[in-house]
């Protein structure tokens, strides 16, 4: 039998320490303990029922068979309708890809655009995939850091001093995962104006758009040069509640969604056939309950922070997305925090060095929870801190 090796490829890439974190929490709740988790990035809420039942009739009139690999016309049409009217995006349907969830939207970007000797920025800390799926197509990352004091939002002097010859690409996140920054307006328009004179592409990861506290969020692939080098990438994962369907998409110039296309069609083939169609309904059936959701995020996010800032936690209040990052060096790193509050109460968080090496003094605290589980971590965490 020939050694067990695994390929330099996948050797050099580590397992997501967030699902890490989430497999030891269930671990310890199935010998019975009570784990609060804080740790993953998913609503706890559930799909809205118009959502469930477009799948339901879908499989009712037998649509269980093979679709077009870069997706179901109707749920192209349906994305590229709602670019254009909600993001400024002119986009038409050949310009889409629908594809197994936002993640594989963006391994498929760094495989159709990547190489060895490409770089790509990096806006620290950021979500625990990018760096995974750079590594993966050999290119580099270069990271430019974030911070506290800036609110976790980058200066464009600082992405400016990073970028190069090599540089192919830079990724965006806003609302960020793991920071709930959201990137003012003209700090988009100037890495759109680095991205023009220095010949690079943006992915812009806009997942968390909805999931915004009353600042406004703004796709960079509507300004001016923009439309030629940006790949817009989005999903159903967080907006409505849809982690466990696996649907997202993205929009960028035909020949990427052609390379992305290729990829897809030799791997997944194309997204389940019955979740498409609950897709062409999330997106133009009822919208109240994506607002609902976004209100009781809100309401969840006061009463974390205010306890958080009570036990002392540095921490910006985050303008989107689901999440604080707070700093815990007075009591430790990130890891050794986490693990205490792990083992001592029974409170699950992700260190910030899975965002990024700088991040060690940081953990990451997802407010996917509900009100009551957020005053009970906060409670439990006060008693072992
Ligand atoms: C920033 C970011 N992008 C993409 C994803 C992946 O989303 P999906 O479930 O659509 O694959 C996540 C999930 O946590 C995320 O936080």
């Amino acid at each position: 039998m020939s050694a067990p090796r695994v390929s330099a490829r996948v050797s050099g890439i580590e397992e997501s320490a967030t699902i890490r974190i989430a497999n030891l929490a269930r671990k310890l709740r199935a010998e019975g303990k009570d784990v609060i988790s804080l740790s993953l990035g998913e609503p706890d809420f559930d799909t809205p029922a118009h959502i469930k039942r477009a799948a339901w009739e879908s499989l009712q009139q037998g649509e269980t068979h093979y679709t077009q690999s870069a997706g179901i016309p109707e749920l192209r049409n349906a994305i590229a309708k709602k670019l254009r009217e909600e993001n400024g995006l002119d986009v038409v349907p050949e310009q889409v890809i629908v594809t197994p969830g936002a993640k594989y939207a963006i391994f498929e970007v760094a495989c159709t655009l990547l190489e060895e000797g490409d770089e790509v920025v990096l806006i620290g800390p950021a979500w625990v995939s990018y760096e995974a799926c750079i590594r993966f197509s050999g290119a580099r990352t270069t990271w430019v850091n974030t911070s506290l004091e800036n609110g976790f939002v980058p200066e464009p002097e600082q992405i400016a001093e990073q970028v190069g010859s090599s540089t192919r690409l830079l990724i965006l996140n806003s609302p960020c995962n793991p920071t709930g920054a959201v990137y003012p307006k003209d700090v988009l328009r100037a890495v759109a104006d680095l991205a023009c004179d220095h010949d690079f592409f943006v992915l812009s990861d806009e997942i968390y758009e909805k999931i915004i506290y009353g600042g406004e969020h703004v796709s960079i692939g509507a300004f001016e040069g923009m439309q030629e080098r940006t790949i817009t990438v989005n999903g159903f994962s967080k907006a409505y509640a849809m982690t466990g369907w696996r649907l997202g998409y993205a929009a960028a110039p035909e020949w990427i969604i052609r390379g992305m296309l290729k990829i897809q069609s030799h791997s997944v083939s194309h997204p389940t056939s019955f979740v498409q169609r609950a897709g062409v309904a999330a997106l133009s059936g009822d919208q109240s309950e994506v607002e609902h959701m976004r209100a009781q995020f809100e309401r969840r996010r006061d009463v974390l922070i205010e306890g958080l800032w009570r036990l002392g936690m540095e921490c910006p209040k985050p303008e989107g997305a689901f999440y604080v990052f707070a700093h815990v060096g007075r009591w430790g790193t990130g890891d050794e925090v986490a693990e205490r509050l792990l083992n001592e109460a029974l409170v699950a968080l992700t260190p910030g060095t899975a965002f990024g090496s700088a991040y060690r003094d940081y953990v990451r605290i997802s407010y996917a929870a509900s009100i009551e589980q957020l005053q009970e971590a906060l409670k439990r965490m006060e008693a072992v801190l």
